[in-house]
């Protein structure tokens, strides 16, 4: 039987930390008390020197290749899920192939699923794996979120952070990814999206993110609950079993919500969105590269990587790292 396991992980953070203080310096109506005690967000990275997504991605990629000791002309498929693509297109998997060396030929597409987009991307790389067709995925989440907040809007730009993180995901007899799950439901549009298009040359509609904070909240503080007990019911393991919580970095409260929620200890919950912002995408595999560099995730321990966001949509993968 074949199996799927991450041979390496990487990340990658554009320039320096800006703080909630740099961001009042900046002009914003908000305090640092505010951000922090409603979301545990102290510092994210923010690319300003003209970085785009798929060179964010490309560093993360570089990062988890040279940890697997993988090859770029080696991958035969690449993921990126990325909902602030560099362009229309081609995807920014094809940049990203084209710029590592990622051999023609290769399978690359981009996955869209906002911040559940990494949950999505290693599930259908594992399932590419699982059925024979390909050995070795480069997956990766990279956002620059920065370029469609709303930087008038007090109430999300202080949330989101830039960022890349990626895995690289390889054939082998034993497992690796246990299970996982993925849903959406298209009838929670309104509460969180950015809804421009570009038609005959111009933006119809917003360009920029729009989201009621607290029918999120309540929305994915439910979701991660259920989505976490099915993945582990689906591989007959029990909450005590496991080793690792890293759901979605957006805010602390939704996290504690969650843990609280399984019955998981805080000690076990990885938590990277302090520094990081909300870097959608990108911040479970940031968050699990940090951790395994870290060494709190070694190899062995079970870790569940939980997705939410747009769409809506929500998933998780469990697995033995
Ligand atoms: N600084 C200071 N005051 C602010 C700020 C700010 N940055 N933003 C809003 N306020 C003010 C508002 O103007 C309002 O003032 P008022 O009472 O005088 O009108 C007050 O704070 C309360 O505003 P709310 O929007 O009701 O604040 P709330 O307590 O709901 O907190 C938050 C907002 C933090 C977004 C909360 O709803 C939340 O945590 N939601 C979860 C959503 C989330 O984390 N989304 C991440 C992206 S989605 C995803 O990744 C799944």
């Amino acid at each position: 039987m074949i199996f799927s396991r991450i041979a390496g992980t990487g990340g990658y953070l554009p320039g320096a930390p800006v703080t909630n203080h740099d961001l009042i310096a900046r002009g914003i109506d908000t305090s640092d008390e505010w951000i922090a005690e409603r979301t545990g967000i102290r510092a994210r990275h923010l690319s300003e020197e003209g970085l785009k997504t798929s060179d964010l991605a490309v560093a993360a990629a570089r990062n988890a290749l040279d940890m697997a000791g993988v090859a770029a002309a080696d991958i035969d498929l690449l993921i990126v899920a990325t909902t602030t693509p560099d362009m229309i297109f081609p995807s920014t998997a094809c940049i990203v192939q084209n710029a590592l060396g990622v051999a023609a030929g290769a399978v690359a597409f981009d996955v869209q699923a906002v911040c559940s987009g990494f949950a999505y991307a290693l599930t259908i790389a594992d399932k590419f794996i699982k059925s024979g067709s390909h050995k070795r995925a480069l997956v990766i989440g990279a956002e620059t979120l920065s370029r469609i907040v709303d930087w008038q809007d007090r109430g999300t730009c202080v949330l989101f952070g830039d960022g890349a993180g990626a895995v690289v995901l390889v054939a082998d007899n034993q497992p690796g990814i246990l299970a996982t799950a993925l849903h959406a439901d298209g009838s929670q549009q309104p509460i969180l999206n950015a809804s421009g298009t570009i038609t005959a040359g111009a933006i119809i509609g917003s360009p920029f993110l729009r989201m009621d904070g607290q029918a999120v909240f309540k929305l994915a503080v439910r979701v991660l609950g259920d989505v976490a007990q099915e993945v582990l019911a689906a591989a007959n393991m029990s909450v005590a079993e496991l080793d690792w919580l890293i759901p979605h970095q957006a805010n602390i409260r939704i996290m504690n919500a969650t843990a609280k929620r399984l019955g998981v200890p805080d000690e076990k919950v990885i938590v990277t969105v302090s520094q990081h912002g909300n870097t959608s995408a990108a911040s479970v595999p940031l968050a699990l590269d940090k951790a395994v560099r870290e060494g709190r995730i070694q190899r062995g321990q079970s870790v569940l990587l939980q997705g939410v966001g747009g769409g809506f949509t929500w998933g998780a993968a469990l697995l033995k790292f």
